[in-house]
Order: C-alpha cells, then sequence, then structure tokens
C-alpha cells in the first residue's frame, strides 16, 4: 500500500439523489476533484454543486481499482455508491482490493432498510438473497414455508423469473411484492402470488420480498443435514440419511469453510456441506461424467450452485485444487495413493472422514486409526418394513467410518 495515498471517502447515495443526501455526504462531494462512481449515480449529482471531475468505473472493475485510486492521488478524490456501500456493495472491492484504512465509508439506508420499513418487517428476522451474477438456484436453500425473504434483483427481468422458479419448484403460493425505486419520487409496490404474477419486466432498481408457501405436495426440507432421500436425484450411489446425517457431524462444517467430498457419488455430502451456512465451500471430485452431472442438478435442486464438480479420477487432479479444512471421502479408499494424498493435502487442523461397506476398505482404515488415532466406528442403521402382516427390521450394509483431525507435525 501507498502510504501517501489519502483516505477515500465512500458515500452512499439513494433514489432520492441530492435532496435525500446528509450535510456531511454533500461537503465531501462538493469538495472532492474527482467523482467516481456508476453513471446513474453520477447522475444524480447537480453539476453546480458537485464540479469534481466525473469518472466511471472501467469493467473490470476490481484489477483497475487500484490503479484508478492511484492515478488521482494527488487530488481529493470521493467514490459514489448505492445505498450502504457496505452492503453488496463497492465497499467490499474496495476494501479487498486497497484495504479498509483506506476508506471513510458514509452510509445511505440500503434497500433492504428501506424494503423492511414499507413492509413492517424487522430487518434482523429477513433473511437476504441476491441474485447479482448469481443463478436463481441459490434461492432454493432460503426456501422455507412461512419464511420471509428479501430478494436483490439482477434487472427488470428478476421478478418474473422468480416467479417461474417458484412456480416451477413447488413455491407457487408464495406472495412476491417488489418494491421499486425505493426512496425515490417514483416508488411503487407490485403484489401478486409467484402463481399469477403478470409483470414481464419491472422497473431495474428493486427490492423483492417473498412470503415462502409450500405446495401441499413439495417435500419439506429441514435445515440440518440429514435432508431424506427422496431430495436427491440418485443412482443407488448415495450416502443414506442416517448415515449422512453422522457424517456431517463428524465433518463438523463452520462457517467459511471449503470440504473436497471425494467420490461425490451424488453429491450428498458436499451438498449437505454448504447448505449449514451460506459461505461453505465444496469441492467435489467424482470419475463418473454421469454421476458428475447429476452432482450439478443435486447442487442446483437444493440451492447451492456454487458446489465445484470436478470430473476426475482421484487422487488424479487433487494436486490442482485449493487447500481444504475437511476432507470427506465417500469412494476410491483402495485406489493407490488416495488416501496418502488426502492426508498430505489437510493441513495441521484440518479433518478427515472416510465411510466404507468393504472389508478391503475397512482394513486400510483400521491401519490409519492405529497410525494417527481418531475414531473408528461402525454405523449400522435398521429400518422397520412389513413382513407379512407384521413388522421387522431390514438392516443396510453396516458402515466404518474413521474420522481424525490432523495434528501438527511432531
Ligand atoms: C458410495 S458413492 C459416494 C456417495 C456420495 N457420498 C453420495 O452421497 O452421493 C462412491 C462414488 O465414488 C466414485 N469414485 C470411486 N473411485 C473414485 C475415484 N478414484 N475418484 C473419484 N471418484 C471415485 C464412484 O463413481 C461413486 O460415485
Amino acid at each position: 500500500m501507498n502510504a501517501a495515498i489519502s483516505v477515500v471517502p465512500v458515500v452512499g447515495i439513494g433514489a432520492d439523489g441530492w435532496d435525500g443526501l446528509p450535510e456531511t455526504s454533500r461537503r465531501v462531494l462538493r469538495t472532492a476533484q474527482v467523482l467516481i462512481g456508476a453513471p446513474r449515480q453520477l447522475d444524480l449529482l447537480p453539476a453546480g454543486d458537485c464540479p469534481g471531475e466525473r469518472i466511471t468505473w472501467p469493467t473490470p472493475l476490481r484489477p483497475a481499482v487500484p490503479g484508478l485510486l492511484a492515478a488521482h492521488q494527488d487530488r481529493t478524490i470521493a467514490v459514489l455508491a448505492s445505498g450502504d456501500p457496505s452492503f453488496y456493495g463497492i465497499a467490499r472491492t474496495l476494501a479487498e482490493t486497497v484495504g479498509a484504512q483506506r476508506l471513510r465509508v458514509l452510509p445511505h439506508p440500503s434497500s433492504v432498510s428501506y424494503a423492511c420499513a414499507r413492509l413492517g418487517w424487522p430487518l434482523e428476522a429477513v433473511e437476504t438473497v441476491s441474485l447479482v451474477a448469481r443463478p436463481l438456484a441459490a434461492l432454493a436453500a432460503a426456501l422455507h414455508d412461512g419464511r420471509r425473504l428479501l430478494v436483490l434483483g439482477e434487472g427488470p427481468g428478476t421478478p418474473a423469473d422468480v416467479a417461474a422458479y417458484l412456480r416451477a419448484t413447488g413455491w407457487g403460493g408464495t406472495r412476491v411484492r417488489v418494491l421499486e425505486q425505493l426512496g425515490g419520487p417514483r416508488e411503487r409496490l407490485l403484489d401478486a402470488t409467484a402463481a399469477d404474477w403478470p409483470h414481464e419486466r419491472t422497473d431495474a432498481l428493486h427490492v423483492l420480498a417473498l412470503d415462502c408457501v409450500r405446495d401441499p405436495d413439495t417435500l419439506r426440507l429441514g435445515a440440518v443435514p440429514g435432508l431424506p432421500d427422496e431430495a436427491y436425484e440418485h443412482d443407488g450411489q448415495l450416502t443414506k440419511r442416517y448415515v449422512r446425517a453422522a457424517t456431517l457431524a463428524a465433518l463438523a462444517p463452520a462457517p467459511g469453510e471449503l470440504l473436497w467430498d471425494i467420490g461425490g457419488g451424488s453429491g450428498s455430502i458436499g451438498v449437505e456441506w454448504m447448505r449449514t451456512h451460506r459461505s461453505c465451500r465444496a469441492i467435489a471430485v467424482e470419475k463418473s461424467p454421469e454421476r458428475a452431472a447429476r452432482i450439478t442438478r443435486n447442487a442446483d435442486a437444493l440451492g447451492v450452485p456454487a458446489l465445484q464438480v470436478v470430473t476426475a479420477a482421484a487422487p488424479d487432479g487433487l494436486a490442482a485444487l485449493p487447500t481444504p479444512d475437511a476432507v470427506f471421502i465417500g469412494g476410491g479408499l483402495t485406489v493407490p495413493g488416495l488416501l496418502d494424498a488426502c492426508w498430505d493435502a489437510l493441513p495441521a487442523g484440518g479433518r478427515l472422514v472416510a465411510n466404507t461397506v468393504t472389508l478391503e476398505s475397512e482394513a486400510l482404515l483400521a491401519d490409519r486409526y492405529r497410525r494417527h488415532g481418531g475414531e473408528l466406528v461402525r454405523l449400522a442403521v435398521a429400518t422397520a418394513v412389513p413382513v407379512g402382516g407384521f413388522t421387522g427390521w431390514r438392516q443396510a450394509m453396516p458402515v466404518t467410518q474413521w474420522s481424525v483431525t490432523k495434528e501438527e507435525e511432531a
């Protein structure tokens, strides 16, 4: 960082433009010699009040930021942002590229603050999903019956797309409200259910508010691991519900962590890892291209479209992956070098969990258990089924599970 570069004010501005700005923000904008922002934001500033040179952000933005600020370091700069610059805004990019200590953020109410004000919703009780540069499938993990959701739209077609997505996925009764141009003179509210949403296009500046209503025949999905097996498209290669719940408990995901799901099968372990927190990431490695495609479909259907799928026969392809916080091995345990490659990739404190139903793989796990410790458990699940006119237990193949936390090298 160049110590000579001064602090840059980042000024939030709303749909009410100059009129809605507090005096502190106005003073910054009046005196700035260089004003940087999107054309729409710059157009909100009266030329007479704000004589500074106006510069629009280049695309792509991120790599250009340090150079742009450095190019004007001898003049006073102000950056314009919409609403609260720290909420899905430019302040994040600026902090990540030039450092948070370089910024003085002057927030305006965010679009979600306005939306909650209009709806009478408590902001802290509402989840927000951004569909800006994210697929619609990101919505699926946030849909729960009776839940209120705010959705940040990508453009004029987003509300119609969201309504169509809700209809197609069994949430047609959901009430959809679109709040356009919040805080500005052209503010408008549109209100209908997803099932009969009539507006093909809306104003580009909007927030969607959803009151989620699940259709009666739509599968109910809870918030914790151990989703019903029917939630997945699969060909039998699926870690079944109760073993899956125990496996996720052993993997113990924490926010922000990265999982390698080796032998992804249908993808259930990576999917449920990512569903525990929106900042969790997972990479599934699967040798069968058909199954790899299925993992992507399951990830989309269950609301974690960012799950990355690598079609490769591990340990091939592992060396190129980012360092994991945890590794799950659900397939390929007997492939020479696979267990070692996973173990070597783990940093100290990382967790490894491996499941198997075969004696050959179990022998490998028993050997590792002797060498590295951890826990070796046997999970045997039986399900009650009809037997004649009575009920009896159907025993699934027992699963041997080794889980271990890697310690610092002595
Ligand atoms: C029992 S399934 C895993 C089930 C998975 N956890 C789930 O819930 O869907 C094992 C998978 O490992 C895959 N596999 C086996 N050896 C592999 C290897 N060396 N690299 C990548 N995938 C492998 C198989 O194709 C199969 O899909």
